[in-house]
């Protein structure tokens, strides 16, 4: 099977093992991958692949009660929405943001835990490509199952090895580019991280209340990571109508505090400590840091 990367190609038409979406007036949307004879069946009609292979992207199309659909090329995104899912995945506002900040990108090797549902799995083995990898931890099989079968579905298997086992016993691999965790109590495994992680590489960890990220922060220091940073991505949609342009009036307000760091030598650790040291009450004070 063709993989996610291979499967969206710059070409200007639909074609046989391809990915597509359609998308119906109601703004429902269908992924699939085009084959000879396929057929997908939808509450609004029958649409046959037949029919949108070799047609351009962006065109519409009827099923066979005539309902229109428009024909697209999916995304990454489009992929991670429409992901089977039995936990919280991650937002692609999120993802996005992570696969920046830890320098996500081909030939990385990236470890991440908990797998989950896979969504963040899918992102960074997108990322890694064929000359990356990513080892993917996970302590319920159930999860790793569903982990594993989303990942096939995209054709990127032997880009991931799942690993099914509790985190705490730490990592198998050593000298890894980045170590993400999504689970609960990463504070718990700040230790495990490091041994795992080469000198310099980059943590990520997304968590729901500051409470964790207060306890995250004692581990990461205890455990001499340097250059930490927390922060959230916050994303808001605008009514694209020209005449009444404004925001929607939702929102999803809070995913999570997103925190990076990276490990460093005992030596630097307590440089970089030093020079980040509160300065002086008079100093700071002329540099209108303290009320007086
Ligand atoms: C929120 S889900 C991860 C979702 C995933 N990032 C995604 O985008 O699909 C958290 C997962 O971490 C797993 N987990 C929790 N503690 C763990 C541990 N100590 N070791 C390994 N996996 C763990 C849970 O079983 C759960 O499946």
């Amino acid at each position: 099977m063709m993989n996610l990367s291979d499967s969206t190609p710059t070409t200007c038409n639909a074609a046989a093992g391809y990915l597509a979406q359609l998308i119906s007036a109601t703004n429902k949307r269908f992924l699939l991958r085009l084959e000879a004879g396929g057929e997908l069946h939808t509450h609004r009609g029958i649409l046959k692949h037949d029919d949108l292979v070799g047609l351009p992207w962006g065109s519409r199309v009827y099923s066979h009660l005539g309902s229109p659909f428009t024909l697209l090329q999916p995304s990454l995104l489009d992929v991670l929405q429409e992901m089977k899912r039995n936990t919280q995945i991650m937002y692609a506002k999120d993802i996005g943001f992570v696969m920046m900040m830890m320098d996500i990108h081909p030939g990385k090797h990236v470890i991440e835990a908990g797998s989950g549902s896979g969504a963040l799995t899918t992102a960074l083995a997108f990322m890694v490509g064929e000359k990356g990898h990513v080892t993917s931890y996970e302590v319920r099989a159930e999860m790793q199952k569903l982990a594993a079968k989303n990942i096939a579905r995209m054709g990127m298997s032997e880009r991931v090895t799942f690993k099914l086992g509790d985190i705490e016993n730490g990592f198998e691999e050593r000298g890894v580019d980045a170590l993400f965790l999504d689970v609960p109590n990463p504070y718990d495994y700040i230790a495990q991280v490091r041994a795992a992680l080469k000198p310099g590489g980059f943590f990520g960890c997304i968590l729901p209340t500051t409470n964790q990220v207060q306890l995250l922060l004692m581990a990461l220091h205890r455990e001499k990571f340097a250059f930490v940073e927390v922060c959230e991505v916050m994303l808001r949609y605008y009514k694209a109508n020209p005449q009444r342009l404004r925001p929607t009036d939702r929102m999803v307000a809070h995913t999570g505090f997103l925190i990076f760091a990276r490990p460093v030598t005992a030596e630097a650790f307590e440089e970089e400590k030093a020079e980040k040291e509160p300065a002086a009450p008079a100093e700071a004070a002329e540099e209108g840091d303290v009320k007086e």
